[in-house]
This record gives structure tokens, C-alpha cells and sequence, in this order.
């Protein structure tokens, strides 16, 4: 019997070993971007949980890009060895490294959940959020400040220096951030993007910086390197962006050589009325693949092996994404392959643990 969730999925030149992949996840545990014990310790765990391919939390390209001060960073050159550490181990337990390059928009210069997640003002260590629009998240928030043509072309700058940064780190996977209301994704919907130049108002103008951040991130990779984004499928608003347009978006992206797209929704506006239960989101991930036909990754409250397997051996996505049910159980992948019949290799440390086959 072949299992489906542990198939060999290729991406150009990359082979991953299976259909499971680490959703990013911020971790907020990071002093001016650097990566450190807890980076390694936590993507190590999923690593050697038998994930295929683990990305990364979303990290800033630039400082103003954070979602908060404790964010992971790609700006620096010095960012560059701590995260080869982690690629370096990832890679050594049979992951795949690939990473979120990130920026907030106007969801930046937050705190971290646990630190109340209020917005963190400029004599307290925050910095000026900026956006396409000076339109602001929620009621109470501070409006961000108006990109202008020169701080577009900062952006362009940072994305192609971190994405350099991240190929000598060791990264095999990027994954671009254009999903849960931060920059790209305040570009692509109309709720967020009220611009009148180039960057705003048609379809083509809003989709307009992210397509010239993935021209000139693919140009950068190797031909055998994967690019992955990541989008809001749905604003879940009346008004805001829809699934067609991102059935429009994916044939965009696929001809400027994107190789899957991850298809989460949501995140843009505070009042979206979203129908979350299980599997909520694996919809967008199904039409998508259909309709623009491109590599899929569906994510959002899948959290069983039966339901991880349906998805891949259906033809709904290509890649299952988790994110916390990975938090709870970082050998999800090694429980699910047992679960379903499929035959994979453990760690040698543990093999001594792994169940008999009756
Ligand atoms: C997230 N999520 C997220 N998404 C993303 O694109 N980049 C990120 O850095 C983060 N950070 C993050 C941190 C934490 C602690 C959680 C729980 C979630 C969203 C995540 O990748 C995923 O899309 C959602 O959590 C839904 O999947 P699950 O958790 O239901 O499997």
C-alpha cells in the first residue's frame, strides 16, 4: 500500500521525503534578529520529528519589517552563521531548510503575544510602521506612513539582500510572506491598497510589488531552488480580496517561476467573520491547484494523520503544512507514518523506540 502523505514530492531540483512541512511560525525569541539556542533546539525537535520540509518563522528583512522587537532577522550579515547552525542540523536529519522572508507593513513595531501584542511606540523601542496606504489595522491603531517610490525600492533591496543572505545560510526553500496582512498582502487587497500610482487600484497594479519580489528573487536562486508564497486566499470581506483573484494571482506567480503555492486566508482586517474548523482552509489549496495548475500547500487546522493523508492522496495539495499541532507533538510525522502504514527511517539515537510491526 503506498501512503500518500509520505511520498517524495520534487520541486525543481529538491526532493523532499515526505508531504510534511513545519507551517513558520514566529517564535519571538530573537535580540536584534539573531537566532539562538532555542532556534536550534526548536527547529532540531521537528527536524528530527521526521518533518520534510521545515520553514522557518518569518523573518524580517529589514529592522522596520518586524512584526515586533523579538522577531527573527535576515538584514545583517552577522544574522548569517547563527542561522547556518540551523540549517546545518536541520539539513543533517534529513530536513529540508527553507525559510519566510518577511515584512510587517503596517502590522509592524507590535509587542509578542505574550507581552500583550499592543502596539509598541516609538520611546518604548518601537519605530513608524509603514504601508501602501496610510489606512490603519484596527480603529484604535496608529495610521501607517505611505510608502513612497524610494521606500518601494528599499523594500526590492532588502528582499534581494536577504535573500542572498539566506542562500549562503544554507536555505534550499524560500518561502515569500504575502499572506496574514503584512506587506505584500496590504499591496494585494484593496482594503489595505488605496494608492493611485503603479502600486495600487488595478488588479495588476496591487499584485505589482510582489510579482517584481519574485522576478527578482528567482533571478537571485539557483535553477534547482524552490520558491514558495505564502497568501491570504481570502480576505473573508466583503470588498477586500478574493479567491478568484488569487486563482488570477497563482497563474501570475507560476510563470514567473513560483513552485507552490502555500495557501492560508485571512489576517488583513480585525472583523473578518472566518468559518474556522478542520481542514478549513484546504479548499483554497484544492481550486487553486485545479484551476491555475501549480503545487499546492494546504494549512489550518489539519491535526491528523487520516485527515494529512486525504488531503495528498486526493489531489487537494501537494504539501500539508502544520503548525500547532507540530508545537504539541514535534513527532507528528514519525506517529503519522506508523498510523498509516508507512515504512520510514528513525532516528538512530531512537531507533531503540521505534513500534514493531506486527
Ligand atoms: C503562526 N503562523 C504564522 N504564519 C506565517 O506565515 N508566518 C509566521 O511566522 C507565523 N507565525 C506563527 C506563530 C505561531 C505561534 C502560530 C501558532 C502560528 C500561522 C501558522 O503558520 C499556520 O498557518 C496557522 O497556525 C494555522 O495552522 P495550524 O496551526 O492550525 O496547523
Amino acid at each position: 500500500m503506498t501512503v500518500a502523505l509520505f511520498s517524495p514530492l520534487t520541486l525543481r531540483g529538491l526532493t523532499l521525503k515526505n508531504r510534511i512541512a513545519v507551517s513558520p511560525m514566529c517564535q519571538y525569541s530573537s535580540t536584534n534578529g539573531f537566532s539562538n539556542d532555542w532556534h536550534l533546539v526548536h527547529l532540531g525537535s521537528r527536524a528530527v520529528g521526521g518533518a520534510g520540509l521545515i520553514i522557518i518563522e518569518a523573518t524580517a528583512v529589514s529592522p522596520e519589517g518586524r512584526i515586533t522587537p523579538d522577531d527573527l532577522g535576515i538584514w545583517h550579515d552577522e544574522h548569517v552563521p547563527g542561522l547556518q547552525r540551523l540549517t546545518a542540523f536541520m539539513e543533517a536529519h534529513g530536513a529540508v531548510p527553507g525559510i519566510q522572508l518577511a515584512h510587517a507593513g503596517r502590522k509592524a513595531s507590535h509587542s509578542s503575544p505574550w507581552k500583550g501584542g499592543t502596539v509598541v511606540a516609538e520611546s518604548q523601542g518601537g519605530w513608524p510602521a509603514v504601508a501602501p496606504s496610510p489606512v490603519p489595522f484596527g480603529a484604535e491603531e496608529p495610521a501607517p506612513l505611505e510608502l513612497d517610490l524610494g521606500g518601494i525600492e528599499k523594500v526590492k533591496a532588502d528582499f534581494r539582500a536577504a535573500t542572498l543572505r539566506a542562500l549562503e545560510a544554507g536555505f534550499r526553500v524560500i518561502e515569500l510572506h504575502a499572506a496574514h496582512g503584512y506587506l505584500f498582502h496590504e499591496f494585494l487587497s484593496p482594503l489595505s491598497n488605496q494608492r493611485t500610482d503603479a502600486y495600487g487600484g488595478s488588479f495588476e497594479n496591487r499584485i505589482r510589488l510582489l510579482v517584481e519580489v519574485v522576478e527578482s528573487t528567482r533571478q537571485l536562486l539557483p535553477a534547482d531552488y524552490p520558491l514558495l508564497v505564502r497568501i491570504s486566499a481570502t480576505d473573508w470581506t466583503e470588498g477586500g480580496w478574493t479567491a478568484d483573484d488569487s486563482v488570477a494571482l497563482a497563474q501570475v506567480l507560476k510563470t514567473k517561476g513560483v513552485d507552490l503555492v502555500d495557501c492560508s486566508t485571512g489576517g488583513n482586517v480585525p472583523a473578518a467573520s472566518i468559518p474556522v474548523g478542520p481542514n478549513y482552509q484546504v479548499p483554497f489549496a484544492e481550486r487553486i491547484r485545479r484551476e491555475a495548475s501549480i503545487a499546492t500547500g494546504a494549512v489550518g487546522l489539519i491535526t491528523s494523520a487520516a485527515d494529512a493523508e486525504q488531503i495528498v492522496a486526493t489531489g487537494q495539495a501537494d504539501l500539508v503544512l502544520l503548525g500547532r499541532e507540530l508545537l504539541r507533538d514535534p513527532y507528528f510525522p514519525l506517529h503519522a507514518a506508523e498510523e498509516l502504514g508507512a515504512e520510514v527511517e528513525w532516528p538512530n539515537q531512537y531507533v531503540r523506540a521505534k513500534p514493531r510491526r506486527r
